[in-house]
């Protein structure tokens, strides 16, 4: 039997749920939230839903008994406040470091040998967070930051191309952050070939903007935080570390001398399996991309700085 946990019955745990349900990802998901009722609330409506579509996965809630998540194959940490308009991910440190930790702790009794999926942000100080804390080994460790990323860059290449749904791929790498990921658009194609033989400079970097302010974008509009993409995007890196897919996929991991850095947590390509991050993929960057690499890093270490107080 697979078991997947979802901590946080919010907007993004709650549809990172029902992804994996409707996918069938797992034969067990469980929902746990602290606010009584909610996580159980969700899980039969989500449960009804499945019913509708002719599903089995069992999807049970749970008010913050942690026995139910027990021997968990993979856990997904959405615990902690969403960033509301004009917030900086940043901002969330104090109040999330707190919580994540608490969280973790309770994860790691109850499922010794899961892999940890962080969704919380500022979701690369977290998933550092996580490796400072958990005693899990560096592989077991993933920020789902890049996959959303990706995601989102991908769709806007997309729009851009007027392609079809799963014909243009890239990666975005660096820090999950307004200012410092970085769109990879020279390795974007479509169906192979190279994005740059169908969009302009101007466009190509109207794309790679948009993109990096893409989680900002739907703040403003929704008020809150976004949670389909995020969601399905933690569904999709479950998906690939359950079924053992090693899927290329970028994610937020434990760098010790990849790309230059080391002691950080950073968005770098991953192939994904049951051991987690089974390799980290160093790519060729060029320099311009090297030194993008290296803001994005200095920023990311700059605010680990601000975890001082939640590892004492
Ligand atoms: C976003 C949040 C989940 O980018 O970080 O939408």
């Amino acid at each position: 039997m697979s078991k997947i946990t979802v901590i946080g019955a919010g907007n993004v745990g709650a549809t990172c749920a029902n992804v994996l349900v409707c996918k069938q990802v797992a034969d067990e998901v469980v929902l746990l939230d602290i606010k009584p009722g909610v996580s159980e609330g969700k899980a039969m409506d989500i449960m009804q839903t499945a019913n509708i579509l002719g599903i089995n996965t069992i999807l049970t809630g749970t008010t913050n008994d942690y026995s139910k998540t027990k021997d968990s194959d993979v856990v997904v940490i959405t615990s902690g406040i969403p960033r509301k308009p004009g917030m900086t991910r940043e901002e969330l440190i104090g109040v999330n470091a707190k919580i994540v930790k608490s969280v973790i702790a309770e994860v790691v009794k109850a499922s010794p040998n899961a892999v940890v999926i962080c969704i919380s942000n500022p979701m690369d100080t977290m998933t550092y967070l996580i490796h400072k804390t958990s005693g899990l080994p560096k592989n077991r460790i993933i920020g789902m930051g890049g996959a959303l990323d990706s995601a989102r860059f991908k769709f806007n290449l997309r729009l851009a191309l007027n392609a079809n749904a799963g014909e243009v791929d890239g990666f975005v790498i660096g820090g999950h952050n307004d200012k410092t990921m970085i769109p990879m658009t020279r390795y974007a194609v479509w169906r192979g070939v190279p994005v740059t033989n169908f969009l302009s400079k101007e466009q190509l970097d109207k794309i790679a903007a948009d993109t990096k302010v893409g989680g900002a974008t739907l703040t403003g509009l929704l008020g809150t935080s976004a949670w389909y993409a995020p969601g399905a995007a933690a569904a999709q890196v479950c998906e690939a570390v359950l079924h053992d897919e090693k899927k290329l996929i970028p994610c937020s991991a434990l760098v010790e001398g990849e790309y230059g850095f080391s002691d950080l947590c950073i968005g770098v390509p991953c192939i994904l399996g049951n051991g987690g991050i089974e390799k980290i993929v160093e790519i060729e960057l060029n320099d311009e991309e090297k030194a993008l690499f290296a803001a994005s890093a200095a920023a990311a270490k700059k605010t680990n700085e601000a975890l001082a107080d939640a590892l004492k």
